[in-house]
């Protein structure tokens, strides 16, 4: 969307001028009504990814690895974006799989298996 030359306020302030988050009827201003429905399909899609990457974080734990920081730190950015996915869809969509994918191989490989995995005791 945003190579068709959409801007922020589009969404975050079409008519009003304020700043608001926008949410299926903003999409629907523009689109048909069934975007507010892809909306949020693509909201819960994200949100179920993140805490599937998340949760293999966690199994991941600490360990030293480059790739696994590489990992963590996109992670990190897409958190940072707030936008639940939604600014860039099947970007975010396609890194998150391929993060789960990615952290999926390390856990097994190392034996880092997720149902043992338990919250580390604090010390
Ligand atoms: C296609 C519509 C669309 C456009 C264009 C768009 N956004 Fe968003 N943005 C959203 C949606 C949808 C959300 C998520 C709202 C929610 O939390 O349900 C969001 C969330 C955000 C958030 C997080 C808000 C919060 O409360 O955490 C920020 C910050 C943001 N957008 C900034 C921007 C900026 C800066 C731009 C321009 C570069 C932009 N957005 C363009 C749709 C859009
Ligand atoms: C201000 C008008 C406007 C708003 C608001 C808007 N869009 Fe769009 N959208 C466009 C334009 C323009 C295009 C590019 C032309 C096209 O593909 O039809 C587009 C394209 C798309 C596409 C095609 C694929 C892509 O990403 O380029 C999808 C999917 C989409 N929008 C979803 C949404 C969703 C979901 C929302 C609500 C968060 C939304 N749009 C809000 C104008 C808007």
């Amino acid at each position: 969307m945003f190579e068709a030359g959409l801007k922020c306020v589009d969404c975050h302030s079409p008519q009003t001028g304020f700043v608001q988050r926008p949410n299926g009827e903003t999409c629907a201003g523009c689109h048909d009504p069934n975007y507010a429905k892809l909306l949020n399909g693509w909201k819960e899609e994200f949100t179920t990814s993140l805490a599937q990457v998340d949760s293999l974080l966690h199994s991941a734990g600490e360990l030293n690895f480059p790739d696994l920081d590489q990992v963590k730190k996109q992670v990190e950015r897409i958190e940072k974006d707030h936008s639940l996915g939604v600014h860039n869809h099947a970007m975010i969509d396609g890194m998150l799989r391929s993060d789960r994918d990615w952290l999926t191989k390390f856990v097994n490989e190392h034996g880092l298996n997720v149902n043992r995995a338990m919250p580390a005791a604090n010390p």
